[in-house]
C-alpha cells in the first residue's frame, strides 16, 4: 500500500471524488469534496469538508451535507451571499449541488451561517429541475457587467454534450439564458463546468473568460479529462474566439495526464488570484482497487491559473501553489514529497529522460524539443486501463525545456515551460525513490531538487 501524500488533500478515510465548494471566505480556504463516509467506494455521495489558512495544510471536518434516504450529493459549488439576496443571512454560504437519484438530477440548494461549519437544507429544494436524468455539477459565480448584476449558474446536461447557463437574483428562482455545445471533445458525458474570467498577460483591458469542460470517457489521454475553451461572456451568451476544433489533438487541454478530472475553481479570490483545485483520478480505474487504504482519493496541489499568450492566442497556465522547499542533494534519495526542476537544451533528435524508480516500479518522464511525454508502464497493474504513456505537445524556445515536477507519494505532476502544459499521473513506484537522468544530443544546464516537507 502506497504511503499518504504530503502536500495533496486525501481524507483521513474512505473514497473521495471532486472538490466541491472551493471558497475562499473570513482568511480560510474551504474544500467540500464527493465523499463516502461510509467506505471506500463510490456511494452514499455527500460533501466532505476541510479548511485550510494556506492551501496547504488542510483540517478535515465533519461531512458537511449528508446524503439521506432520498438522494445523493453531488457536485456543485458555494458562494457569499453578501447582500442576503437569498434571505438566508448576510454573508451566509449557500451551496448549489445535485440531488441525485436513479430517475433524476435537479440543483438544489443548502446554507451555513456559521462560515461553513454546519449545512441546512432549503426546504423548498430542488430549486431547479428540468426533468432531466443528466442534469447536474451546478457552478454559480456572481456576474456583474453591462447586462446586469445578477447570479449566474452553468451546469450540464452530461449526455447531450451542452453547457446550460441560468441566471437568477435570489439563488431560488432560476431564468434559462443560453447553452454552450455539443463542441469540441464530445467522446464522453460533459461535467463539472466552470466559466470565470482572466486577464491575458496580466492586461486589466483584455478580459477573456475560460469555460472548463470535464469529459469522461474522451479524455486526451484516456478516460477522465478536462477541456477548456476561451471566449467572451456578455452575461446571456458564452461566445468561443475561435471556432472550436473536435479533434483531440487540437482541443486546449487543461491537462495532459491520466488523473486530473472535475477541476473546479475557488469563489471569493480576486481575478488575480483565480485557484483551481481538480480530483486526482480518473473513473477508467478509480473504482478499482487503487491500492491505498484506509482512504481512496486525492486532489491536485492547487493551481493558479492565469491566461498568457502562446502560439498567437490565450492559453491557460497553471502553477502549482507550493510550500517553501529545502534543497537537497539530486543524487540522494528522493523526499516523500519532492519538487524537481529541470532546464535543459535539447537538439534536435535529443531527449532527456527523467526516472523516478522505487522499489516497486519506475515512472519516467521523457522530454524531446517539441514533447513531454510520462511512461508509467512500470508504475502500477493494479487494472488494465491503469499503465500508459501520456504525452503534450511543446514548444520550446530556443530548444530550452523547462519542467517543474511535482512528486509526492505516490502522484508526479508536470509543469512545462512556466504551465502552460501540466500533465498529472498516479504513479506507484513504491519506497526507496531516487532519480536518474540519461541525455541524448542535450544539455542539462541545471537540475535542483527540494524537499517540500508538509504535514504526514
Ligand atoms: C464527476 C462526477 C460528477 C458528479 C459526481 C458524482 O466526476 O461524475 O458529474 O456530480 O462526479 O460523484
Amino acid at each position: 500500500m502506497a504511503g499518504r501524500p504530503r502536500i495533496h488533500f486525501t481524507p483521513a478515510r474512505n473514497w473521495m471524488n471532486d472538490p466541491n465548494g472551493l471558497v475562499f471566505h473570513r482568511g480560510r480556504y474551504h474544500l467540500f469534496f464527493q465523499h463516502n463516509p461510509f467506505g471506500a467506494d463510490h456511494a452514499h455521495m455527500s460533501w466532505g469538508h476541510a479548511s485550510s489558512p494556506d492551501l496547504m495544510e488542510w483540517t478535515e471536518h465533519p461531512v458537511a451535507i449528508p446524503c439521506d434516504e432520498h438522494e445523493e450529493i453531488y457536485s456543485g459549488s458555494i458562494v457569499i451571499d453578501e447582500e442576503n439576496t437569498s434571505g438566508f443571512g448576510h454573508s451566509a454560504l449557500v451551496a448549489v449541488y445535485t440531488s441525485h437519484t436513479a430517475e433524476r438530477e435537479a440543483q438544489s440548494l443548502a446554507y451555513s451561517v456559521d462560515d461553513g461549519m454546519t449545512w441546512t437544507k432549503y426546504a423548498g429544494n430542488p430549486v431547479l429541475d428540468r426533468g432531466s436524468q443528466n442534469f447536474r455539477d451546478p457552478k454559480v459565480f456572481r456576474y456583474a457587467g453591462d447586462a446586469g448584476d445578477y447570479w449566474v449558474m452553468s451546469a450540464v446536461e452530461a449526455t447531450e454534450h451542452r453547457v446550460v447557463l441560468y441566471r437568477s437574483d435570489d439563488l431560488r428562482t432560476w431564468t434559462f439564458l443560453s447553452s454552450y455545445g455539443p463542441a469540441g471533445a464530445v467522446g464522453g458525458v460533459w461535467e463539472c463546468p466552470d466559466l470565470f474570467p482572466l486577464l491575458v498577460d496580466g492586461d486589466p483591458e483584455d478580459v477573456r473568460w475560460v469555460l472548463l469542460i470535464s469529459l469522461n470517457p474522451g479524455g486526451i489521454a484516456g478516460g477522465s479529462g478536462t477541456q477548456y475553451v476561451v471566449g467572451r461572456f456578455d452575461g446571456v451568451t458564452f461566445t468561443p474566439d475561435r471556432p472550436v476544433p473536435d479533434d483531440l489533438a487540437s482541443v486546449d487541454w487543461l491537462d495532459y495526464g491520466r488523473d486530473c478530472y472535475a477541476g473546479v475553481t475557488f469563489s471569493g479570490l480576486p481575478v488575480e488570484e483565480r485557484t483551481l483545485i481538480a480530483w486526482m483520478g480518473n473513473w477508467d480505474y478509480a473504482r478499482g482497487e487503487v491500492p491505498t487504504s484506509p482512504w481512496r482519493g486525492a486532489m491536485t496541489v492547487p493551481r493558479r491559473l492565469s491566461l498568457v499568450t502562446s502560439g498567437g492566442r490565450p492559453r491557460l497556465r497553471s502553477l502549482p501553489v507550493l510550500p517553501v522547499g529545502r534543497a537537497v542533494d539530486a543524487d540522494g534519495a528522493l523526499p516523500v514529497a519532492a519538487r524537481i526542476d529541470l532546464r535543459a537544451r535539447i537538439d534536435d533528435g535529443g531527449s532527456v529522460v527523467l526516472t523516478i524508480a522505487g522499489d516497486e516500479g519506475r515512472a519516467s518522464i521523457v522530454c524531446t524539443p517539441d514533447a513531454m511525454s510520462l511512461d508509467r508502464t512500470a508504475a502500477g497493474t493494479f487494472a488494465p486501463l491503469f499503465p500508459g504513456v501520456e504525452s503534450a505537445r511543446l514548444s520550446a524556445p530556443d530548444d530550452v525545456m523547462e519542467l517543474t515536477i511535482l512528486v509526492d507519494a505516490y502522484s508526479v505532476e508536470v509543469f512545462a515551460q512556466s504551465g502552460v502544459a501540466a500533465l498529472t499521473d498516479l504513479v506507484f513506484v513504491g519506497d526507496r525513490r531516487g532519480i536518474d537522468v540519461a541525455i541524448v544530443d542535450a544539455v542539462v544546464e541545471s537540475l535542483e531538487v527540494s524537499d517540500l516537507g508538509g504535514v504526514a
